[in-house]
């Protein structure tokens, strides 16, 4: 078909007037989301501010950036296009609509440099604005029910959080225990509960996004790996990651762990090395090193602890030596609560040659992690720990590290090429698609990616620091509570050395120990759900000379009240005691 001059000469007017006069150049004052993304090809740079409205609808957008004629028009006439359009109608609009937007006819390079705002768009809709509170308009930002967002008594950078509020986001908390009474929730550092903006990320991925990723080309692919890869890059920015690169999605904290035991252990563990791990270790970070020791013929070392509960750091420089070849160790023990001093850690490793394995089970839900600050080589964590739904984790792996890593499971998605006698594996992506690819064989946990991103959105709500505080508070009146009763020993060290998790054993009047599930099961009868076992830290309950241990463990939603009713519950229990020959009992 011929193509009218004047058509074209329209058409090129039309971006000249964009370039000359654009729609929108600048800051946004009432930022709510932002992102910024660049063309790999010539480096052309565009950033998108926009205000997002409480009905999700897209009050200002506005555009900044450097490049080309074609990418700076392109963001001009895409702000001017999605002004007071709602969210949906943004993910509606295709790559295509916007090359129809655009109007001139473009080779396929040129076409990157026009879909180059449009792809920033795409993701600055799930990426908020650090500086959203910041903005000129005086509008707060919405922040989960129980933040008070414009106090005036907030001190610069503190917000102190109200669990009250904060439980309306809960479902969980609306439901009545048997007793008539709300259930009292004190089993975090197993799971914890999820408030209602996950469960409707999850449910709106399922209904208005499901489809398989990084392999169709139609409109919905698009859309479920937009989603997927922007959830990459949340965690990479909560985590302090230099890329998102370095964000392996896995099943779980024990998944990631045991990648790190099959791909790097494999390769670079032998005969008469030696891995240092610690007695506070839950068996997730146990087992793949025995199992390492086992297929290589490595020895397993641990550092001991002392009594408080605390790591013995000068044990662990009498250990590390030229044979350490990794230092697996968790953050915070899941039985003691002890926070361990990562950075020192990290650095005494590195000083002797050896490579860091965080375990973040139960540290990365509950502070500020930073793993440039901690300079780890690994960090595992896992979603479910942390408001997010199950099946899904993270290994963080520093990038010059996993690059040289073969891959550990085989399968889609995780190859360049495959011929009929071998198969050369993906690497860890480009700027344009930074993903470790190596590392995620087969349909990867697409919805539950998704979900745990909105769950960090949400911590980052109700900030770490509140956080740390209030379960402080909390931890302190449980040694209050607790240590006021006879008979019960708890584990570990004092509240200002530990987060929020109190495990303790507890005997009956007469000194007999009564079993763990016992005491569980009777408080499940006054509404409150702990957690009595090993916890899957057998070594370390033997350090402390016992079986097992009853705990209880708290989130920022828990209140004092809770643990008071903790306290008086087991008050209540011990009256109750009876001691029968071989060992104390409840009747
Ligand atoms: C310290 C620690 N590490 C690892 C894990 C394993 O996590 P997941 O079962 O989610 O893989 C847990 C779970 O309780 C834990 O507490």
């Amino acid at each position: 078909m011929a193509i009218d001059q004047q058509d074209i000469d329209q058409v090129e007017e039309r971006i000249d007037d964009h370039v000359n006069e654009p729609y929108h150049r600048g800051p946004c004052s009432g930022c709510t989301h932002a992102h910024e993304g660049e063309n790999p090809l010539c480096g052309d740079v565009v950033r998108l501010e926009i205000e997002l409205d409480d009905r999700s609808t897209l009050r200002q957008v506005w555009f900044s950036g450097r490049g080309c004629r074609i990418s700076q028009a392109a963001a001009s006439m895409l702000a001017e296009h999605v002004e007071a359009k709602t969210v949906d109608e943004v993910k509606r609009f295709s790559a295509t609509d916007m090359l129809r937007l655009f109007g001139a006819r473009l080779t396929p390079n040129r076409q990157k440099c026009c879909l180059l705002p449009w792809r920033v768009l795409q993701a600055a809709i799930y990426s908020p604005s650090s500086r959203a509170t910041a903005g000129g308009n005086g509008r707060p930002k919405p922040v989960p029910a129980g933040l008070p967002g414009n106090d005036p008594r907030r001190s610069a950078g503190f917000r102190p959080l109200d669990p009250n509020a904060l439980r309306r986001d809960f479902a969980f908390f609306s439901r009545p225990g048997e007793s008539g009474r709300p259930l009292v929730y004190l089993d975090n550092a197993a799971t914890t509960q999820r408030p209602r903006q996950v469960i409707e990320a999850i449910v709106d991925a399922y209904e208005n996004h499901s489809a398989n990723i990084h392999r169709g080309v139609h409109r919905l692919a698009e859309e479920a790996t937009g989603l997927y890869e922007a959830a990459r890059r949340t965690v990479c920015s909560f985590l302090g990651a230099s890329s998102p690169q370095e964000i392996v999605f896995t099943g779980g904290a024990t998944a990631a762990i045991n990648l790190v035991a099959r791909s790097w252990g494999d390769a670079h563990v032998a005969a008469g090395d030696e891995i240092l791990v610690t007695e506070m270790e839950h068996h997730s970070n146990l087992v793949p090193w025995h199992q390492l020791a086992e297929r290589t013929g490595a020895r397993v070392r641990y550092v001991q602890l002392a009594d408080d509960g605390r790591l013995e750091l000068d044990g662990l420089d009498r250990l590390l030596g030229p044979r350490t070849r990794l230092v697996a160790v968790t953050a915070a023990s899941n039985v003691l609560g002890t926070i361990n001093p990562i950075g020192q850690i990290v650095s005494r490793a590195h000083e002797a040659g050896a490579v860091v394995l965080v375990d973040g089970a139960q540290s990365v839900p509950h502070q500020k992690t930073d793993v440039a600050a901690w300079d780890c080589d690994f960090l595992a964590f896992s979603g479910h720990k942390m408001l997010g739904p199950t099946g899904i984790g993270v290994l963080y792996g520093k990038r010059e590290l996993l690059d040289a890593m073969p891959p550990f499971l085989g399968g889609g998605g995780m190859i360049d090429r495959v011929e009929v006698d071998r198969y050369w594996p993906a690497g860890l992506g480009d700027e344009a698609d930074p993903r470790p690819a190596r590392f995620e064989a087969g349909t990867p946990p697409i919805v539950q990616a998704i979900g745990l991103a909105a769950a960090v959105e949400y911590l980052n709500r109700v900030g770490f620091e509140a956080m740390v505080r209030h379960e402080r508070e909390l931890t302190e009146r449980a040694f209050d509570v607790l240590g006021a009763i006879p008979g019960l020993r708890i584990l570990g060290p004092p509240p200002e050395a530990r987060g929020g998790i109190v495990a303790f054993t507890l005997a009956d009047r007469r000194g007999r120990p009564l079993h763990g599930h016992d005491v569980a099961e009777r408080l499940d009868r006054h509404g409150i759900a702990v957690r009595a076992s090993h916890h899957c830290a057998q070594p370390l309950h033997r350090r402390f000379g016992v079986d097992a241990s009853i705990r209880a463990s708290f989130y920022f939603y828990n209140t004092l009240e809770e643990i008071d009713l903790l306290g008086e519950a087991l008050q209540t229990l011990l009256g109750a005691t009876r001691a029968d020959p071989g060992g104390g009992s409840l009747r």
